[in-house]
């Protein structure tokens, strides 16, 4: 396995020299252990019997026939925890404990990663502390408990926005005083190399599965694949394998309220090149350099960088990055709901809000696949504000 720093000029290390030796030893883990046998078959296992793969790729038959194309969904909401967090935290604990780590620290936005992070850890019998922005953990309030039921500690941090920009950096902070013992377990295909391709390794099993289905289902390659990006874990996971496929591929980023000049988490369509959290990247930014805070309603997608492949894809043109605003997001929520039965995490309701206000740019006949990365279990208090009918 050979590890690339950057995506074209985007990626890079850009860290206190005092991180550069566990960087350095997660990168030579990385080579040693993720081709290995036995380690690919105790991660196996454990995605498929206790993670729940591979997931669904379902149907919407109703929704199809409003829409006047085949949309299907690739179902990560339906594995353990509630998201495609697992796909990656499992990977990177069973690595820590090849490393010889006792430890996992991580940092969580909507508490999903943390959610995923505690479960990996008491599955495999580590210890676990996670920062979560305080904004964040009082919108995201049950999934601070799950964490603590399932042992891990839970530090809410009240510096910033309190969101997942300042959970990263007391992550990064806590890091470099417990790099012996603990492995920072990072939730988004971002930061520092090698975690963007660390993630991705991980994650790229969605559309792996993706592949493999949509052909024995419907004997061709989805036309378009529609996820959305916060960091741009579960967006690169459903898009790896189709990069060079005559597949369309779209990330969408939030919008926040839409309003010109409003605060979001849209780096891609909105930011500009800057380095934040290690890596050089689209980011939100005054122009004198200065980080700008993020705001969408959706706690996953609230975080103003974002990967530096997708920066990567982007600048070449592969991908195309557009925006949902919050009130399109909620919209789709109910529509999911209401016309499959099926309640979407409000981040994942991005990419299905993209495809209904697309539709028209959509050919009729196409197969489109929308990444349905979570469940909105996790959203009902939030949505009950926005929602009548979730009151
Ligand atoms: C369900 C869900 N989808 C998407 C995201 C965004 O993260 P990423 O862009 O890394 O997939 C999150 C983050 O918490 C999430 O919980």
């Amino acid at each position: 396995m050979i590890l690339e720093p950057y995506f074209g000029c985007f990626g890079g290390r850009y860290v206190p020299e005092l991180l550069i030796p566990p960087l350095r030893e997660l990168e030579e883990a990385m080579v040693r252990h993720l081709e290995e046998e036995s380690f690919l078959s105790e991660l196996g296992e454990l995605l498929s019997d206790y993670a729940g793969r591979p997931t669904p790729l379902t149907f919407c038959p109703r929704l199809s026939e409003d829409l006047g194309f085949q949309l299907w969904l690739k179902r990560e909401d339906l594995l353990h925890t509630g998201a495609h967090k697992i796909n990656n935290t499992l990977g990177q604990a069973l690595l820590a404990k090849r490393m010889g780590k006792s430890a996992l620290l991580a940092e969580t936005g909507a508490g999903m990663h943390g959610v995923a992070t505690a479960a990996a850890a008491a599955r495999l019998g580590l210890s676990c502390v996670v920062f979560m922005g305080k904004v964040d953990a009082e919108r995201q309030s049950v999934n601070v408990r799950r964490m603590r039921l399932m042992g891990a500690e839970v530090r809410p941090v009240a510096d910033g926005t309190g969101t997942l920009k300042d959970a990263i950096n007391e992550a990064l902070r806590y890091w470099i005083s417990h790099q012996e013992e603990a492995h920072y377990c990072f939730g988004t295909a971002a930061g520092p190399h090698p975690f963007p391709t660390l993630v991705r390794h991980f994650q790229a099993v969605i559309s792996l599965e993706l592949r493999e289905q949509s052909l024995a289902k419907t004997g061709r390659l989805p036309s378009l694949v529609v996820a959305c990006v916060g960091g741009g874990s579960n967006a690169i996971g459903a898009f790896h394998h189709f990069v060079s496929e005559d597949v369309e591929l779209v990330g969408v980023e939030a919008h926040g309220t839409g309003e010109p000049g409003c605060y979001n988490s849209a780096p891609l369509n909105l930011g500009r090149p800057g380095i934040l959290h290690g890596q050089f990247s689209q980011l939100l930014q005054t122009p004198d350099g200065q980080v700008l805070p993020s705001h969408s309603v959706s706690a996953g997608l609230d975080y103003p960088g974002v990967g530096p492949e997708h920066s990567y894809y982007q600048s070449i043109g592969r991908i195309r990055y557009d925006m949902i605003n919050d009130r399109e997001a909620l919209d789709a929520f109910k529509t999911l709901s209401l016309k499959e039965g099926i309640i979407p995490a409000l981040e994942s309701s991005h990419a299905l809000a993209w495809v209904l206000k697309n539709k028209g740019g959509v050919r009729g006949g196409s197969l489109v696949v929308v990444n349905l990365s979570g469940r909105g279990d996790k959203d009902m208090d939030i949505v009950k504000d926005h929602l009548p009918e979730a009151k």
